[in-house]
């Protein structure tokens, strides 16, 4: 048998191999430069970009769990402007594909975000809808089927990108939020973000992060991130992108038999910046071992009881 083919096609982006760098654990991609090229990877979501620079929470803002971490890192990032300018053009360089993943306060930092993306060559818009919306009181948009909708009906006006919604899972029916933004035009889903968590120092009573809680990532989500992909891969039509916990080869199979089309790896870059070249080059020789000729013949092929 000839190699497997392992490019997807993600909303008519090209993806020479499932795996893409997940935001938040890989920045922009500079850091990783001297260790390989870039390139190795079908994509890279950069660092959750907003309207305006931000500074991020005040420390502690990373907490160890076992088997993850909790962040509350609060989306510190130099502003949609420092990304365009300095950013996207070395990213573009390269044969990658680049994903601006972008969050707001309003509806408003979201439209003008977006239209400022929608004049650039990114590739693809992944839209992060666990951060807080200021005007209702910090509740997090995609919570609801409401919040969701209306922050991706503004994107889908503001810009001809194809658009990833971002779900999170801290809520009831995951499956209920990803109809609700496929019916808004979101070109994809992506999920899972961190699950809300907290831990406390027993000897000072302080939570360990100065937020009092953040967000949950690392092996110890990968089931929820499983289960939660199968969900949605069963209740909608766009595409899913399936992330949370993934540190292998195997765990990246696994979730695309649950039906992610590609999958995002993060938290497991933090030990092994290597994961991500390694889970692509796994991945080829899953194929080849199992005599399947390309990647998209397992997509959701999970036989449930
Ligand atoms: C330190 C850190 C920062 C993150 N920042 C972002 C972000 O800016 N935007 C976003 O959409 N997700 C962010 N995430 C969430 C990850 O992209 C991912 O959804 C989550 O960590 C689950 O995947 P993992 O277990 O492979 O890390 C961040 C995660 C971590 C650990």
């Amino acid at each position: 048998m000839s190699r497997p083919d392992i490019s997807v096609n993600i909303c008519g982006v090209r993806l020479k191999n499932p795996i893409i760098a997940a935001s938040g654990t890989y920045g922009f991609g500079e850091e990783y430069t001297d260790l390989y090229p870039l390139e190795k990877l079908g994509g890279i979501s950069c660092k959750g970009t907003t309207l305006l620079p931000k500074d991020g929470n005040i420390p502690p803002r990373i907490a160890e769990t076992p088997s993850g971490i909790l962040n509350s890192v609060g989306l510190q990032n130099p502003g949609v402007e420092h990304f365009i300018n300095e950013d996207l053009p070395r990213l573009k360089r390269q044969d990658i594909a680049v994903i601006a993943n972008i969050a707001g306060a309003s509806i408003e930092d979201y439209e003008k975000t977006a239209a400022r993306l929608d004049e650039t060559d990114v590739d693809m818009i992944e839209l992060n809808i666990s951060c807080p919306n200021v005007k209702q009181g910090g509740a997090t948009w995609g919570v609801t089927c409401a919040g969701a909708a209306s922050v991706t009906k503004a994107v889908r006006n503001a810009t001809k990108k194809p658009i990833m919604v971002k779900l999170t899972p801290n809520v009831t029916d995951i499956t209920e939020i990803a109809k609700a933004v496929e019916a808004e035009g979101a070109d994809a889903v992506s999920l899972i973000n961190t699950l809300l968590g907290m831990r406390i120092d027993i000897h000072t009573r302080r939570p360990i992060l100065h937020n009092n809680v953040g967000g949950l990532s690392g092996p110890a989500v990968f089931p929820v991130a499983v289960r939660m992909v199968w969900q949605v891969h069963n209740a909608v039509k766009i595409p899913v992108i399936g992330m949370g916990g993934i540190a292998s080869a195997e765990d990246a199979v696994e979730m695309m038999l649950a039906g992610a089309s590609a999958v995002q790896i993060g938290t497991a870059i933090f030990t092994d910046p290597y994961v991500p070249v390694k889970a692509a080059e796994g991945i080829e020789k899953y194929l080849s071992d199992n005599g399947i000729e390309k990647i998209g013949d397992i997509v959701g092929q999970v036989k449930p009881w």
